[in-house]
């Protein structure tokens, strides 16, 4: 009897195989241009698998969409615009009182999910609205990293972890609410979104860069360096505004420091770091490919230390210190884009057309 339930099996297992490997001819040349002949089944396999039926439904679904170097470069692009639109707008919640607008989470009151008709409210609750918008960009990322032709896990993997930072950043952004803009939470939800930001200039760069390799044109330790000094002023910044009077809602409390000593502080770490920036632009002057980057952010660096101290100076009134929070990001990207391409020896420009040589725009070499 069990011999006879062992053929009954085997003779339906074949009937499946035969139906499935009819579908083959069809499904390897999608699966095959999906994956740009990198992943999947080689060009000779044979379908005996049921899963044979799934990919032909991939074929006629999925396998025509193909998005370009250049076209995923702009979707990155528009990610990070708007991760870059979030930390604006999260400022502006602050610096108009706003932060308590809406007092529960995930909806504005207890019995309310959205609020009534009131300025703090609508600016906070509208603030929650935006992340709605960045989540969908970041997914668009993730997406079209899967679709990109040719396809490259490490973007996948990038532009993920965009999506678990806003997945996290939705988390703190509710303990923001629920410990009534307590400054740690605060601090800790500026810096997580400088992180992503971090995370967007590496996605872009890696989706233009054909060989990651790092390859040195100054001492590994002095990029880290500077990186790591532009990382202290932002730390140092959030400590400020932790103490200062621009707390989101005059229920939360402050770090009890004082205000002086810590923008103190934090402008002789900017003082380091614009030393340390002058230095590498004296030393990388050779390296054509430094030489934007790095006028950006020596510009950057200079103008936000003047609003620094204007601000200071003034009372930190909310408009200017919307410009330094702004200001903040253009040094920071810049930073890390500066970092990177001080860390690759060449950006190699992919071309849209694939049976055209890829392009080398610019050399780390020294000359
Ligand atoms: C490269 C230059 C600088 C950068 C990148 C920078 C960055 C920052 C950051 C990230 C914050 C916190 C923003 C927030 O938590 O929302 C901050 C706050 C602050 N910074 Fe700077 N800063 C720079 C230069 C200066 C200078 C030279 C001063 C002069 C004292 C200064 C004074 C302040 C003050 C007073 C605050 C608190 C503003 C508030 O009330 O929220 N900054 N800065």
């Amino acid at each position: 009897m069990m011999r006879g339930l062992v053929s009954a099996i085997k003779a339906l297992a074949r009937d499946r195989v035969g139906a499935v490997a009819s579908t083959g001819s069809g499904y390897r040349g999608g699966w095959r241009s999906w994956n740009n002949g990198r992943i999947g089944l080689s060009p000779t396999a044979t379908p005996a698998s049921p899963y044979g039926a799934c990919l032909a439904y991939d074929e006629g679904v999925v396998s025509n969409v193909r998005i370009s170097p250049n076209a995923y470069r702009r979707v990155v692009m528009g990610a990070g615009i708007m991760l870059a639109v979030i930390v604006m707008s999260g400022a502006a919640v602050r610096l108009t009182s706003s932060g308590l607008g809406c007092e529960d989470w995930p909806t504005c009151t207890e019995d309310s999910l959205a609020p009534e008709w009131s300025f703090h409210a609508w600016v906070e609750f509208g603030n929650r609205l935006f992340t709605g918008v960045v989540s969908a960009a970041v997914i668009a990322a993730v997406l079209a990293a899967h679709f990109r032709t040719p396809r490259d896990r490490r973007l996948v993997f990038l532009a993920g972890g965009l999506v678990l930072g806003v997945l996290a950043q939705i988390l703190v952004g509710a303990a923001v609410v629920l410990l009534e803009l307590t400054p740690v939470s605060v601090t800790a939800h500026f810096l997580i979104s400088m992180l992503l930001l971090a995370n967007a200039v590496v996605l872009y760069r890696a989706s233009s860069t054909k060989d990651p390799t790092p390859t040195s044109t100054i001492a590994p330790l002095a990029s880290l360096g500077h990186l790591a000094l532009a990382a202290a002023v932002l730390v140092s910044g959030t400590v400020v505004t932790g103490t200062g009077p621009n707390s989101g809602d005059v229920r939360a409390n402050r770090l009890p420091f004082d205000l002086g000593t810590v923008a103190r502080l934090h402008s002789v770490i900017v003082w380091v770091f614009l030393a340390a920036t002058v230095t590498l632009a004296v030393t990388l002057r050779g390296v054509p490919a430094l030489q934007r980057t790095l006028q950006v952010l020596l510009t950057a660096v200079v103008v936000q230390g003047g609003i620094g101290y204007l601000q200071y100076f003034t009372g930190v009134p909310p408009l200017l210190v919307q410009l330094h929070v702004t200001g903040s990001i253009v040094v920071w990207c810049a930073s890390v884009w500066l970092y990177l391409v001080s860390r690759g020896i060449s950006v190699i420009e992919q071309s849209p057309h694939p049976s055209a040589p890829a392009r080398l725009v610019s050399s780390g070499a020294r000359p």
